[in-house]
């Protein structure tokens, strides 16, 4: 668990598939995702409790301190496809947007990396168009590789979220 200033980064509950689900349902934060149903939902929280047990890190669920509820998710993934580096992610429900939150779970996420894992940097990917999404991964530090953009695999041909860019931070120099 992972404290910070306003927030918990925690692993995820049962309890949290309803808020997570109501996310998915919700336009404005689906806007540059892939449409989610009921049961892919619940299945990206079991994949996100099997990560979580198995490496130890994954996209935490995120817990206001003050109020206690689910805001949504933020954290480390180990490598996987399509790129096989550690990825640092986030998705907040829209009442919890434009608070600085999401920075403050990115920051506290990026300070565990360095902390536990023996990795030279973190890279994040997004849709061009997810201004929110890589605006923040400015504010973070992270520099654009534009070279390194790529079309999601996972994503069909013309697919407007197919073309995706990438950033990443180098491990600071102690
Ligand atoms: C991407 C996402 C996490 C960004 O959230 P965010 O709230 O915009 O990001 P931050 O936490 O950095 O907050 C920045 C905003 O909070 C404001 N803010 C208010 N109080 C603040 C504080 N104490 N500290 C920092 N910023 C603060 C900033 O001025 C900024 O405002 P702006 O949006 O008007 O420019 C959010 O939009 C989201 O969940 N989107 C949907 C899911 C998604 O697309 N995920 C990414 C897939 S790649």
């Amino acid at each position: 668990m992972i404290e910070t200033e306003r927030l918990i980064l925690r692993p995820w509950r049962d309890t949290d598939r309803e808020p997570f689900w109501a996310m998915a349902c919700d336009p404005q934060v689906m806007a540059y995702l892939p449409p989610l149903t009921r049961d892919e939902s619940d299945a990206a929280v079991n994949r996100m409790m099997a990560v979580e047990r198995e490496h130890g890190h994954v996209f935490w669920a995120l817990e206001r301190k003050a109020e206690g509820d689910f805001i949504g998710f933020c954290g480390i993934l180990p490598p996987r496809s399509p790129i096989f580096e550690y990825e640092i992610g986030w998705r907040l429900a829209h009442h919890a947007w434009g608070q600085g939150l999401a920075r403050e779970a990115a920051q506290a996420s990026l300070a565990w990396a360095w902390a536990h894992l023996p990795v030279p940097a973190i890279m994040a990917i997004t849709n061009l168009a997810n201004t929110r999404s890589w605006r923040l991964m400015e504010r973070l530090g992270m520099e654009r590789y534009p070279n390194e953009d790529f079309d999601h695999p996972e994503l069909a041909e013309g697919d407007p979220l197919r073309p995706h860019i990438l950033y990443r931070i180098q491990r600071p120099q102690p």
